[in-house]
Order: C-alpha cells, then structure tokens, then sequence
C-alpha cells in the first residue's frame, strides 16, 4: 500500500512536465499560425497572379537607367544606378501582350523593370547582373509565367513569392507541432486514466 503511494507521487511532476510540455507545443503553434497568416498566407491570398501560362518572350531591352540609392553607414544614403530591363511577352493562354516582372515584389517596386537589384555601390556589377538575365531571357523563348486572369493587372509575372509549395511547407510544422503537442496532453491523460483504473481494479479485487 506504501509502495503504491509513492509511485503515484513519484510520477506527477513528470507528468505536469509533460502537460506544460503539450501547452507549450500548442501555444507555440498557435503563434506560428499567427505570424505566417500575417505574412506568407495574406501575400499569397492577396496575390492576383494565379493562373499559370505559357508566356513567349517578344523582345528584352535595356530602356535606361534607374535612380536607386543604398546605404552607407547610419542615415547615410548615396545614389547608384542599375539599367532597366524591359520584357514584352505574349501570353500563349489569352493571346495578350504583356509586360513581364520577375516576382509581386518587382511589380509593387517597379512595373516598368523585368528586375530591380538589392542597390549597392558597385552600379558596374548591377549592369553585370541585368545583363546576365537579358542573357537569359532570349526573344522566342517559351517560359512558364503567372497572369491574373480577372485581367485588373496587365503584367505578368514570373514567379509567384509564395507559391502552393512554400504554403504547404509553412503549414505543415505548426501543424505537426499542434498534433504533436496535443498528441502529448491525450497520452498523460491516458496514462493517468488507466493508472486510476488499476488502482480501482486493484481495491475491488481486495
Ligand atoms: C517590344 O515589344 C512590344 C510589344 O510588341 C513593343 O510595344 C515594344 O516597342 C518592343 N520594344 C522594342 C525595343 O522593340
Ligand atoms: C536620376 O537622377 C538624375 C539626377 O540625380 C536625374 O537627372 C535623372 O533624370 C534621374 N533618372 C530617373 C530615371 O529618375
Ligand atoms: C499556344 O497556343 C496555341 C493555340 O492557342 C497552341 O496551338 C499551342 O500549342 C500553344 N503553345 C504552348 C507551348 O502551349
Ligand atoms: C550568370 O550568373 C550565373 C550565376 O549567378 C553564372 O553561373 C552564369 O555563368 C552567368 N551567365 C552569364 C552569361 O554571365
């Protein structure tokens, strides 16, 4: 009879561990729901490029330079330039001619550049760098791009910043932390269940 007592004892602040273990799980899970609702979740729901298509590049020029300025230390700005690289694309699905940006970002900062560069001082390596995507881009070139099908927005893009996979994958670790955290608090209480139980079982027998 002693014996048992202690046992029982014995095992509960391990299990209040393990409780406050499980609420931490939840607890944390719930944050993360709600910092990627605010972020990734609103970006993608928000975004109006959701219909992919074939886009067949027209032509890609360099129109001209563009004013950005970079930072030098606290509250010092200087400008640089990068060139503007412009990117007319037919759309194979609507038949339509478009201007083509890289990402939303691109579009929000700039819809005239196909891809406007983090800015730096070096306005020589910005030239390489846009270059080096013209490069890439060659007229007759059958890409994979985003329009809007509403067609409120006329460009299109190239890559959506949060696509299907990146969602799944931003879901699926609070989502496992949920389960898992719940998973713990059901198996304490199991635990003490069956415990109780025994213990019922045990006296009756007696
Ligand atoms: C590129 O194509 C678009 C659409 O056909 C046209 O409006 C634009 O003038 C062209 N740009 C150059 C540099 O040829
Ligand atoms: C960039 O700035 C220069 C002077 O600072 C100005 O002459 C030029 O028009 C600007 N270019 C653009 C594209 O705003
Ligand atoms: C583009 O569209 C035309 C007709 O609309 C179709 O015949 C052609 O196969 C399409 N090309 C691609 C790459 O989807
Ligand atoms: C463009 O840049 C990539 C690396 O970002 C490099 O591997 C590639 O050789 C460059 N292409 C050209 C044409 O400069």
């Amino acid at each position: 009879m002693l014996d048992k007592k202690k046992t029982v004892t014995a095992l509960k602040p391990g299990e209040d561990r393990a409780i406050f273990l499980g609420l931490g799980m939840i607890l944390s899970s719930v944050m993360m729901y709600f910092v990627l609702g605010v972020t990734i979740l609103r970006s993608y729901a928000d975004s109006v490029w959701t219909e992919e298509g074939v886009c067949v590049i027209l032509n890609s020029t360099v129109t001209a330079d563009m004013n950005c300025s970079y930072n030098c230390g606290s509250e010092c700005w200087r400008d640089s330039k990068y060139p503007c690289l412009q990117v007319y694309v037919s759309v194979n699905n609507t038949g339509r001619v478009s201007r083509l940006s890289h990402n939303e970002e691109t579009q929000d900062t700039s819809s005239e550049c196909f891809y406007v560069p983090r800015c730096q001082k070096d306005s020589v390596a910005m030239h390489v760098m846009i270059m080096n995507i013209s490069e890439r881009l060659k007229v007759n070139q059958q890409v994979t791009c985003y329009y809007d099908p509403s067609e409120q927005q006329e460009n299109v893009i190239l890559m959506r910043l949060y696509d299907q996979t990146v969602v799944f994958h931003s879901l699926l670790w609070p989502s496992s932390m949920l389960i898992g955290g719940a998973l713990v608090i059901v198996m304490v209480k199991l635990t003490q269940y069956l415990s109780r139980l025994c213990e019922e079982i045990g006296k009756i027998k007696r």
